[in-house]
């Protein structure tokens, strides 16, 4: 790889555009006002067009009448470092070892955009232009949900207009293997909170007297599933399209072993889910409620002999086909007033939400990317589904029109999220190859 595109990809990294955190607010606008420079210098006319929240970036080649219209997204967001001192280096320090270069957005979603504009950068160079018409749309809020993208598509609609969506943000079934994913679960959230007194109490003087907020929530938190990992919550299930048989039967015969993979990377010392269903099913074909994050109460160093005085829990549903979000708001806000415990309020706060996406591998542009799937990486891709969200990408499909076509480029291990995210130079290579590929395939008529 050259070495200017090792520093792009670098200088892309410094930036912490974390975009839940207001205190990093100005450091999301300078990554922001870098693409559109690095977008701009490679020739394309590119715009930044704020919105209530972070701008987005919208880059077009000069488009030309009976060309096909291909519109890549992807965003520039990234999700807190926190834990810091999990990190075996600083996480807006980018390094390389071994080939993999280690930061916060290396894989998610920094290194696979930024595959696709050196792609359009190297095409651009090489024959002045462009088999098709392109769109890069790259958003700042991805990883909160995109909550002002769905007005920016409406509000652009004519102007966007194109045959069809690629978004490299999704994974790879494993280093080498290609794979087209034609599904993601949907996402939507809550966080509870349970009040019990006015202000925390000396668990002497009060503790029998009154309820604990703490032992209320953990009670009604653990009404969520039953002992078998289902959802407990009534109706959760009802929408729920049932696992064709092909489907069960191709995902067993994929060249990938999900559960040794899973308890290698998670570490933990079991599998668990829901019975009934492999891991792959459970992942990829199953909705599951998740508890993210609780807290409450004394939490510092020894003892504190205290009854808070409130306590709260933040939820998340992972959705399938035919699920609806609000939906399964409601009937979970029903299932906690219902499993409320006495003694205590509670006050319930809907977040962010994003719906599943399911679409045809076969269709004719599906076979198009599975043709420059093979170019790329010589070799037949899998076609999988994905048991992560990207909010938008239903809303392609309801405000745009357009199928989406996911080519992830992130490994199994690229630690997303985590602490010590990666990714590894040779699938950024990739990624340009693909981009050039996949571009020429749908190119052609
Ligand atoms: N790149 C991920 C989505 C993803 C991860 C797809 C793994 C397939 C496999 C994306 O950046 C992401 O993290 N999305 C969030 C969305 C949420 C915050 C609304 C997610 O899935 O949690
Ligand atoms: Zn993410």
């Amino acid at each position: 790889m050259r070495a200017s595109h090792l520093e792009d990809y670098y200088s892309f990294l410094r930036f912490p555009s974390v975009s839940t955190d207001a205190q990093y607010a100005g450091k999301v606008t300078a990554c922001a006002e870098w693409l559109v420079k690095k977008l701009s210098d490679i020739g394309l006319e590119t715009k930044l067009v704020p919105t209530p929240g972070h701008p987005v970036i919208w880059a077009k080649n000069k488009h030309q009448p009976g060309r096909r219209t291909v519109m890549i997204y992807g965003h520039y967001d990234v999700q807190p470092p926190d834990p810091l001192d999990l990190w075996d280096s600083p996480p807006f320090e980018p390094i390389l070892k071994d080939g993999y270069v280690f930061a916060r957005g290396a894989t998610d979603n920094k290194g696979q955009i930024l595959s696709h504009i050196l792609g359009v950068q190297e095409a651009l160079e090489q024959h002045g232009d462009l088999p098709v018409n392109l769109h890069f749309v790259i958003e700042g809020e991805e990883e909160i949900g995109s909550g002002n993208l769905g007005d920016f598509l409406s509000e652009n609609k004519e102007a966007l207009r194109c045959d069809v969506a690629v978004v490299s943000d999704t994974g790879m079934v494993k280093r080498g293997v290609p794979t087209l994913s034609y599904g993601l679960r949907g996402v939507t959230a809550l966080e509870v909170k349970v009040t019990g007194a006015k202000i925390d109490l000396h668990s002497g003087v009060f503790g029998g007297s009154v309820a604990n907020p703490i032992t209320a929530l953990v009670r009604l938190l653990a009404t969520l599933h039953d002992d078998k990992g289902h959802v407990a919550i009534e109706g959760f299930y009802d929408k729920v399209k049932p696992l064709e048989d092909w489907e069960r039967k191709a995902w067993r015969e994929l060249p990938l072993n999900g559960d040794e993979e899973i308890l290698k990377e998670t570490g933990a010392p079991a599998l668990f889910g829901e019975e009934g269903y492999n891991t792959l099913e459970r992942l990829w074909g199953r909705p599951t409620a998740e508890i993210n994050g609780i807290g409450g109460g004394y939490q510092g160093v020894g003892t504190k002999t205290v009854i808070a005085s409130h306590a709260m829990a933040k939820l998340t549903f992972r959705l399938v086909p035919d699920q609806q979000g609000d939906e399964i708001l409601n009937l979970a806000t029903r299932h906690l007033e219902k499993h409320l415990p006495p003694g205590v309020t509670m006050e319930i706060t809907r977040g962010h939400s994003g719906p599943w996406y399911l679409t045809d591998p076969h269709s004719p542009v599906g076979q198009a990317a599975q043709r420059a799937l093979r170019e790329a990486f010589g070799k037949d891709p899998a076609l999988i589904r994905e048991g992560g969200s990207i909010p938008i990408v239903s809303q392609f499909r309801t405000i745009l029109g357009v199928e989406t076509l996911l080519l992830g480029l992130a490994l199994p291990d690229c630690r997303a999220h985590s602490p010590n995210e990666n990714f590894p130079l040779e699938n950024m290579d990739a990624g340009i190859r693909l981009n050039k590929a996949v571009l020429a395939e749908l190119a052609k008529r």
